[in-house]
């Protein structure tokens, strides 16, 4: 009973949200999935697990550059701040269920997020 206990708390400590992250042409080219930690955003789980995901302002809600799209499971997020949404309004590819990563931390649940081509910084860059 006991032994059933810790293995149903660490689990809730260390496992909370599973991510399927979609194929892009320069962050991970064959897509991947990982899990969240608890209190873990989509940014710092996809940097943990690899992906170079752009997050200039050392996630701190100032820039676009860790914007992604959440193509499953963006119902069962809390919603964005204010903040975040008027980030959000700056990047590029913006969609109706787009989300800054570092401010996103998803719950238990099933998420497929995708990297969007560029960053207003590589657009800024090349233009
Ligand atoms: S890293 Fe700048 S808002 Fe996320």
């Amino acid at each position: 009973m006991l032994k059933q206990f810790v293995v149903v708390a660490k689990a809730s400590l260390f496992s909370m949200a599973k991510i399927k992250m979609l194929p892009h042409f320069e962050l991970c080219p064959d897509g991947a999935e990982f899990e969240t930690k608890k209190d873990e955003s989509i940014c710092e789980a996809a940097l943990r697990n690899g992906i170079k995901i752009e997050h200039a302002c050392e996630m701190s809600c100032a820039c676009t550059t860790c914007h992604v799209i959440v193509r499953e499971g963006f119902d069962s997020l809390e919603d964005a701040s204010e903040t975040e949404e008027d980030m959000l309004d700056k990047a590029w590819g913006l969609e109706s269920n787009s989300r800054l990563s570092c401010q996103t931390v998803p719950d238990e649940g099933d998420f497929t997020v995708e990297l969007p081509k560029y960053t207003i910084n590589q657009v800024s860059e090349d233009h």
